[in-house]
Order: C-alpha cells, then structure tokens, then sequence
C-alpha cells in the first residue's frame, strides 16, 4: 500500500525514556519518517493505577493516529505491560509494544539469577510474572520497580553522583543476591547506562530491548508492505529531520534539552496540549 509506505511511524512514551527507543529505530528504519510524543506532562505512569496507564495511552496513540501514523510503537514498558492489549482492541492500527529482555537475559546468565530494573507498575503486573514463569527454566529473576531513576532520566541526571546513588540504592540487593546479568525493564534506563555500568561493574551484563523492538517494528511495516524505501538499516541513527515531529505535554524546551542528551543530536520538541491527570507521588 504505497499510501501507507509514506505514513509516519508513531512512537510514544510517558516521558523522555522512549528517545532510547528511538535513537534505535532512526538506526533500524532510516528511511522511515517518526513522530514521536512523550506525555510529560503525565509523567511518571509507572507509579499509576492500570486504569489510568490506559486512559493517558488511548490518549497519546490518538495523537499519533490523527497525524497520520501508519503503525505505533509503544516504546513505554510500563504502557505495554498495562495497556498494549486495551490499545489493540481500542484501535485499527499496529502496535509494536516492548516487552522486557528477560528471555535473552536467562540464555546469558551463568550464575542463575537475572535482575530486571522497572517500574512499579511493571514490577507488580501479571505480565511480567508470566514473562517469567515462561522463561525462566528454572533462573531465579528478581524484578524491583525503580520509580526515582525515573523522575531523575526526566530531570535530565543521566549520569553523575546522585544518579549512580539512586540506582546503588535499588540495584544493590539484587547484585548481593548474585545476579550477573540485569534486564534494563524501563525504557528511560539505558539513557543511564553509564551509571548503571559503574554501579554493577564489568562482571553483570546489562541488556535492553530497544533493538529488538526496532527490528520487530521493521517485521511489521514489512509484512504489510509498508516499509518506506527499500528498508535499509544504518550503523548509526539517522540525524532527525523536518519530515520528523516530536511532541511532549509538558516543558518542551526542558525535554528537547534531555532528548538531545539521549540522542547524541540537535533535537526540537514542540508542547501538544491535551490531557493531564493529578500528578502522583513517585
Ligand atoms: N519509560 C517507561 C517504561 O519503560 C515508564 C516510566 C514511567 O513513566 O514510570 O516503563
């Protein structure tokens, strides 16, 4: 359908943890023009009922959809664990959600524990659970929900003393314990991944699933037909351009500043107005 084939790729996250995502699909499907929108203004989801997870994502993949995309990415763990199967019978589009590492990082470990870094919401979900009981093959997996490296990827603490503390803090336990590799569960993580290095040292493996997702993304588009171009991937992510849009709901100049941290390039985000629930202590 070469209509679609022109079509944007939607790609949304609660906040700024879905550029992660996006850095790999701009390297996965150059020639794929994106908009993302990152509901910041609704940010942290990790820490709200199930109820409201699905409401703010029916809300962002509506904004994605009225411009035009062809096929979304839910590049929020905590939107795809809660919401994914609510979107998929809400609307008459594809969505690629994310789902946590944990198969790859049981085929990785030799000490028989894994550890996954989340949210709350995504910790306590029955998704995960069975994401576990179905993978796990006998790998003991420890999950802790992490809503303050959440809040601190928003403020744009990437790196430094306060974010390698907060991530000692939660992550500690689960290196006592023996993990040797840590699933990176939430997809404003990996943009911490310097800390995250530091603080679990050379002998833990840390793994995240923003490539996969973005290959899994190019399985979509391509079975439909939909692939723009001839779907060449690149070694490195394509430079943003004017055939790309990024939104947030909250300060726009705050989020381009981390976005263009995340992305290692100039970025532009524009503030869309629309819906915003009572903030929720993280
Ligand atoms: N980036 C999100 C995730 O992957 C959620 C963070 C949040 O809003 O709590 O789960």
């Amino acid at each position: 359908m070469a209509e679609a084939s022109n079509a944007p790729v939607g790609v949304f996250d609660s906040g700024v943890g879905g550029f992660t995502i996006l850095k790999e699909l701009l390297r996965e499907l150059p020639e794929e023009r994106f908009i993302y929108f990152g509901d910041t203004g609704n940010c942290p989801y990790g820490v709200r009922p199930v109820s409201e997870i699905q409401e703010l994502s029916r809300n962002a993949a509506r904004l994605l959809l009225d411009q035009g995309a062809k096929a979304i990415v839910v590049a929020c763990n905590t939107a795809s664990v809660s919401a994914l199967a609510d979107l998929r019978a809400t609307f008459d589009c594809p969505f690629i959600g994310v789902v946590p590492a944990i198969k790859p990082a049981v085929a990785l470990t030799r000490t028989g524990r894994v550890g996954i870094a989340a949210t709350e919401a995504s910790a306590r979900g029955d998704y995960l659970r069975h994401l576990i009981d179905q993978h796990a093959n006998g790998v003991e997996v420890f999950a802790v929900g992490c809503p303050r490296l959440v809040l601190l990827a928003e403020a744009g603490i990437l790196d430094g003393p306060e974010a390698e503390a907060a991530i000692r803090d939660y992550i500690t336990p689960m290196l006592d314990a023996g993990i040797d590799t840590l699933v990176l569960g939430c997809t404003h993580f990996p943009a911490m991944r310097l800390a995250f290095a530091r603080v679990v040292g050379p002998q833990v493996t840390m793994i995240d699933s923003g490539a996969a997702i973005a290959r899994q993304t190019r399985r979509v588009l391509s079975e439909r037909g939909w692939l723009a171009g001839a779907g060449q991937s690149a070694d490195e992510p394509r430079p943003l351009d004017d055939g790309d849009a990024l939104w947030c709901s909250g300060d726009a100049e705050h989020c381009a500043h981390v976005a263009t941290a995340i992305l290692s390039m100039p970025v532009q985000v524009r503030f869309a107005p629309g819906m915003l629930l009572p903030p929720v202590r993280a």
